[in-house]
């Protein structure tokens, strides 16, 4: 079975990658968080060409990921993705941020069908690379996704990601999986699916119902376990002394990239590191108000020294 990391804006970018392949080893593919196109005929913005740069994204298979409801763009972009290298482009169906939404982009794309079908023909027809789609099931009811997916079976798309939550869900809730299901039956392209899987029992619990399953991708679970994927193949469990020299690195290689807001960035790594801990809450109040980088390290010596790792390194959505 395939395992990708999935896109988290902020989580999951060039130096995540890095560090975590060199700790835990490669996954399959990785999925950069969303960026946006540039105009035609200009390129990408800073940010986006150091998540982009082939030498920052050195031995791993990347798919870059574009937010847009502008074919022309997306188009442009993947030209400009072809000639560094890349195969594959995916689009995000499913970011569920009121802002991204209400300009019609993630997944503001599903709350108009007919205009995603028009985008997907022209960019399909266009793009010098494969086109994957990454989208939930709907903007407020899974009833939604019989259109969605008709729609998406139209079209010659790498593959279609599927996770299985409405806009309005968010995060909460369980994942539809029996949405899931519907699409892997009925899509002539390869299906992935993502949502809610942090350990063993879940994998378990999806291959005995879906055992057709091919690709999964992985987002909060590999967060709060960097070794999730490798225990998922049978490996062994995290350990607290690979997870504090994994941290130490990541802050390292963060700080080398960003200086001080390398901080802010582990902080956000902390709100699902703290599930390899016993304590989360103990853990989360030890970092919470550290601003500073001499207080960060003091903070994650005090964890490392004094908290008890839990018996499984969990993310836990309560
Ligand atoms: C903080 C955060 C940032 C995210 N950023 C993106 C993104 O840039 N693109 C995207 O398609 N999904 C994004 N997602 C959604 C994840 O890729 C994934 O679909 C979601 O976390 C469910 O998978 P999981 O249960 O394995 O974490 C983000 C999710 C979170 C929590």
């Amino acid at each position: 079975m395939l395992l990708s990391l999935a896109p988290m804006e902020g989580l999951t970018g060039h130096v995540f990658r890095r560090v975590h392949a060199e700790h835990f080893g490669a996954l399959d593919r990785y999925y950069t968080p969303f960026l946006t196109p540039p105009h035609p005929g200009s390129s990408f913005g800073k940010r986006a060409a150091a998540e982009l740069d082939p030498a920052n994204n050195r031995g791993l298979t990347v798919v870059p990921q574009l937010l847009t409801k502008d074919a022309g763009q997306f188009v442009w972009a993947a030209e400009v993705l072809a000639e560094m290298g890349y195969t594959e482009v995916n689009l995000n169906a499913g970011c569920p941020s009121g802002t991204v939404v209400a300009k019609g982009r993630g997944a503001g794309l599903l709350r108009d069908v007919e205009a995603l079908d028009a985008f997907l023909q022209d960019v399909c027809a266009r793009s010098p690379l494969a086109v994957s789609v990454k989208t939930r099931i709907g903007v407020v009811d899974d009833g939604e996704f019989e259109k969605i997916l008709a729609m998406y079976c139209r079209h010659p798309l790498a593959e279609l990601i599927v996770h299985p939550r409405v806009q309005k869900d968010r995060y909460d809730g369980v994942p539809r999986r029996s949405i899931y299901a519907e699409a892997l039956a009925a899509a002539p392209f390869p299906v992935a699916y993502n949502g809610d899987i942090f350990g063993e029992d879940d994998r378990d619990a999806l291959l005995a119902a879906y055992p057709q399953t091919r690709h999964v991708m992985l987002g909060r679970g590999v967060l709060a376990n960097p070794a999730l994927a490798r225990v998922l193949r049978g490996g062994a469990a995290l350990s607290r002394e690979e997870l504090e020299r994994f941290h130490d690195d990541l802050f390292d290689a963060y700080l080398a990239e960003i200086g001080g807001n390398a901080v802010f960035r582990m902080k956000e790594w902390w709100f699902y590191a703290q599930h390899a801990f016993a304590n989360p809450l103990a853990v989360h109040r030890r970092v919470r108000k550290v601003r500073k980088v001499a207080e960060y390290r003091a903070a994650v010596e005090g964890i490392f020294a004094s908290e008890a790792f839990a018996a499984i390194a969990r993310f836990d959505t309560k």
